[in-house]
């Protein structure tokens, strides 16, 4: 038993000491400083936000010094605990907005998609009617559409936004609103029809939420998604 112990302790230990040397190799290729931090910025209230150093000093060769100390402090949570870390202090020209203006860079109010990454889990509705499946990646990636095109004044950058509005409803839809925007026969298939499209049904979601007895899925990827959707639907946000 204490033999059997050690043994791990010291593939613990190899695997550690490699993972040190091999993280220090990595590093000395990407020469930090000059180029600032190797991972990128994550800021995740409210929406998620990237920042990558590498793409601003070594690809776009600006200055540290055009950054640190104005508008950012060399410290990392600084801008996000000021409180005023926002889409309406970029458009008037703070923080990445300094740059970010259309001039200097791309505007902030363009390529929504450089700066925010869109949700992996699948946003479902399950009221009044059970239920209504949404898939980001599917319409960015697989139909190319800018995020700007729904986060605009149909639909907030925030689930459950939309039902809590009384007027998410078929009629809505029918009207050219939220989904309708699109899903009016011409850009895209109309609400009127294909109602199981969107509509997976009580059946669908159930199985989704794995009560059904019947559905065993024995494709790992499948249930790993199915994991997800399920976190997402449980997440009070979503309900
Ligand atoms: C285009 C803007 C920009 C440039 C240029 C830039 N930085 Fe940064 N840097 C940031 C931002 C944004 C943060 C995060 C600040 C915050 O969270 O308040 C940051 C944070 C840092 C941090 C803190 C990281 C941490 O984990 O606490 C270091 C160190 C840093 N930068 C070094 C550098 C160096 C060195 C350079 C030049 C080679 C550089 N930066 C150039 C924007 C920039
Ligand atoms: C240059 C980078 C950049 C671009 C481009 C950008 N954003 Fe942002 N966005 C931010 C930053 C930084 C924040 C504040 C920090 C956070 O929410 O994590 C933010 C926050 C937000 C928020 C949270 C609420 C608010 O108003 O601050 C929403 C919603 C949002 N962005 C939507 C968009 C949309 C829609 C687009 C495209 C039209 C867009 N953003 C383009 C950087 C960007
Ligand atoms: C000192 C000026 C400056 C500031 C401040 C700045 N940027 Fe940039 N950024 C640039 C320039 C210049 C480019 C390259 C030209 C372009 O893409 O328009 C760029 C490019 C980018 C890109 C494009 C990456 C790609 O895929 O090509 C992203 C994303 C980005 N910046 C995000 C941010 C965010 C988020 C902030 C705030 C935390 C920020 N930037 C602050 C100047 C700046
Ligand atoms: C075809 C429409 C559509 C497009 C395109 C789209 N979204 Fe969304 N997004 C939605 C809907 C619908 C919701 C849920 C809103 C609600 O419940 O009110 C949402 C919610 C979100 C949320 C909130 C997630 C949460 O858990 O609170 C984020 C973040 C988001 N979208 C980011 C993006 C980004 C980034 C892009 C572009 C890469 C994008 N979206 C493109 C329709 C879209
Ligand atoms: C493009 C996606 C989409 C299609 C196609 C679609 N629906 Fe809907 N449906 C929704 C959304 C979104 C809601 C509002 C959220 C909810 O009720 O869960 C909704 C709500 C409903 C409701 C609840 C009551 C109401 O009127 O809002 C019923 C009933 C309904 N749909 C029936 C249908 C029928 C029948 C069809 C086919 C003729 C259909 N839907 C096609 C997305 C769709
Ligand atoms: C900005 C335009 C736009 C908006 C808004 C939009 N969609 Fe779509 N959607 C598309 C396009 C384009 C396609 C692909 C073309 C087609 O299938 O007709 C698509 C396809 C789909 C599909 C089929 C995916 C598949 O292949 O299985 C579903 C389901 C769907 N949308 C649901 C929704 C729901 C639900 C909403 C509202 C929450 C919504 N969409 C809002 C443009 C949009």
């Amino acid at each position: 038993m204490n033999n059997k112990i050690c043994i791990t302790c010291m593939a613990v230990f190899f695997s550690a000491t490699l993972f040190a040397v091999s993280t220090s190799y990595a590093a000395k290729e990407y020469d930090v400083q000059a180029f600032g931090p190797k991972n990128p910025i994550i800021w995740d209230t409210p929406v998620r936000v990237v920042f990558n150093h590498r793409i601003h000093t070594e690809d776009s060769g600006i200055e540290c010094s055009s950054c640190h100390g104005e508008p950012f402090a060399m410290q990392r949570g600084v801008a996000m605990r000021s409180g005023k870390l926002s889409m309406a202090s970029l458009a008037a020209g703070e923080y990445c907005g300094v740059c970010h203006d259309g001039d200097t860079a791309f505007a902030s109010d363009t390529n929504c998609a450089g700066c925010h990454v869109p949700p992996e889990d699948l946003i479902v509705w399950s009221k009044p009617v059970k239920a209504v499946i949404f898939h980001h990646q599917q319409h960015t990636d697989e139909y190319g559409l800018e995020c700007d095109s729904c986060h605009n004044e149909a639909f907030k950058m925030k689930s459950g936004t939309a039902g809590k509005s009384p007027f998410f409803t078929m009629k809505s839809l029918y009207d050219g609103q939220y989904c309708g925007k699109c899903h009016d026969g011409e850009t895209a298939f109309a609400s009127s029809t294909l109602c199981n499209t969107c509509h997976i049904g009580k059946k669908g979601y159930d199985r989704m939420m794995r009560n059904d007895p019947h559905s065993q899925n024995p494709d790992k990827k499948a249930r790993a998604t199915n994991q997800r959707m399920i976190s997402h639907i449980l997440s009070p946000a979503t309900i």
